[in-house]
């Protein structure tokens, strides 16, 4: 187990077959943590070995292939600098491409992370007035009292200290797009003048009875449940109805696992070229944490954590000692074998290979040498244990 982590570390490309004549359910599950390719009980046969090793390398070349492939898929899939490849993101791809032409308010929610800002940037990309200036108003950020003024600006003599015209933010924004970020962190007061521009398309500075024509587009994003907001009569019902005309959501990473591949390495190359290093990919024991995780910070978590590492990383590729603590612990929190019952360790390997072989419990009862019934005896066991402990 020590020779295995050393030649990982040396160099994690490497690819290890474990041989053991003393089979342990724990040991096993240890060796694939640790990064072995398989784990192999002795007596082994020639053949057996050839059979495995010509598998292996036949799983090599698909990898190198599909990383090919996904280099294509990236670069095709690369929407105004989004990448993703979930059947729930190829819609809201789609459904952007058919309303940038046209739209005037959009609203778009979802969780924080999940990439709010960079649709509202790529809706002004791909809208007419995309050579016209993009500005970004932070509801959630401005004092209340100065909100009026920076968002609408202000004329000369207004009030004390004005010694001059001031354009606003949304002056700033004509003829092009503003984005109004954190909308549902906005006080009740200026929610009703927000309403009065949606509605009328004009603004008026302080201190100035002259209404002003902007000819805008208005991105609003929240990681809100603005409805639920509307219930709470925390935000203004009519203001809901003015901005969700189109209501984009996008979801949280964990419900598109698809996009974490490609995801992975759009961040690997982004950073490899950044730090001007050439790293080229993502070691198996680190790529088994990464997908065990479940990305509470989403998409600028993953970012973070592949950025960080490609800091750390010395060489050709990212290995689990280059991530960040806390993921390594839930992961081993999560799937610790040292101090549970060999019974335990049995079960939780069982629903590891069942889960290897995209549950197929015949194929899953042949690698671990069992009947089918005693499987799903096991299987039982594991519902039990489970829903016993998320109740
Ligand atoms: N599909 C994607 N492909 C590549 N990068 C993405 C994608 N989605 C988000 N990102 C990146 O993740 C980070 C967070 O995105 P963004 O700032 O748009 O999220 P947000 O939803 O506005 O978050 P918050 O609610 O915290 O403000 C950014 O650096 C962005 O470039
Ligand atoms: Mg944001």
């Amino acid at each position: 187990m020590q020779l295995l982590e050393m030649v990982v570390n040396f160099d994690p490309a490497i690819e290890v077959f474990l041989f053991t004549g003393d089979y342990s359910t724990a040991s096993a599950v240890e060796a694939i943590q640790k990064g072995a390719a398989d784990y192999l009980t002795k007596p082994i046969s020639v053949a057996d070995l050839r059979a495995r090793v010509g598998k292996l390398i036949a799983e090599m070349k698909l990898k190198r292939e599909t990383f090919q492939l996904e280099e294509k898929l990236v670069s095709s899939f690369k929407f105004q600098g989004m990448v993703a490849r979930s059947p729930r993101m190829l819609e809201v791809f789609s459904t952007l491409g058919r309303i940038a032409p046209h739209f005037r308010t959009v609203l778009v929610g979802g969780p924080s992370g999940t990439g709010k800002e960079l649709v509202a940037r790529a809706l002004h990309q791909m809208s007419p007035v995309a050579r016209g200036p993009f500005v970004v108003c932070n509801c959630a950020g401005v004092p209340e009292s100065l909100a009026e003024s920076e968002w609408f600006g202000y004329v000369k003599g207004a009030f004390t200290g004005a010694n001059q015209d001031k354009l606003g933010l949304f002056e700033h924004a004509n003829g092009g797009t503003i984005f109004l970020d954190e909308i549902g962190e906005t006080p009740l007061s200026l929610q009703a003048k927000l309403l009065r521009v949606l509605q009328s398309h004009e603004i008026q500075r302080v201190g100035s009875p002259l209404a002003r024509k902007l000819d805008l587009r208005i991105v609003a994003a929240t990681n809100r449940d603005l409805k639920q907001e509307v219930r709470e009569k925390r935000f203004r019902e009519d203001l809901y109805y003015r901005l969700s005309i189109v209501d984009i959501k996008l979801p949280a990473l964990r419900e598109r696992k698809e996009d974490l591949p490609l995801l992975q390495r759009h961040f690997v190359e982004k950073f490899a070229a950044e730090y001007g290093k050439n790293i080229v990919g993502i070691s198996r024991r680190a790529q088994n944490v990464l997908s065990r995780y479940n990305w509470p910070g989403n998409i600028r978590e993953m970012e973070n954590v592949i950025g960080n590492a490609c800091m750390m990383s010395d060489g050709p590729m990212i290995d689990s000692c280059h991530l960040p603590s806390e993921l390594l612990r839930q992961n081993s929190s999560d799937s610790d074998s040292s101090m549970l019952s060999l019974e335990e360790v049995e079960r939780k390997h069982a629903r590891r290979v069942l889960e290897m072989v995209g549950g197929n419990k015949a194929q899953a009862a042949e690698i671990l040498g069992i009947s089918r019934s005693t499987l799903y005896n096991l299987l039982d066991e594991v519902a039990e244990g489970s829903s016993a402990k998320s109740s």
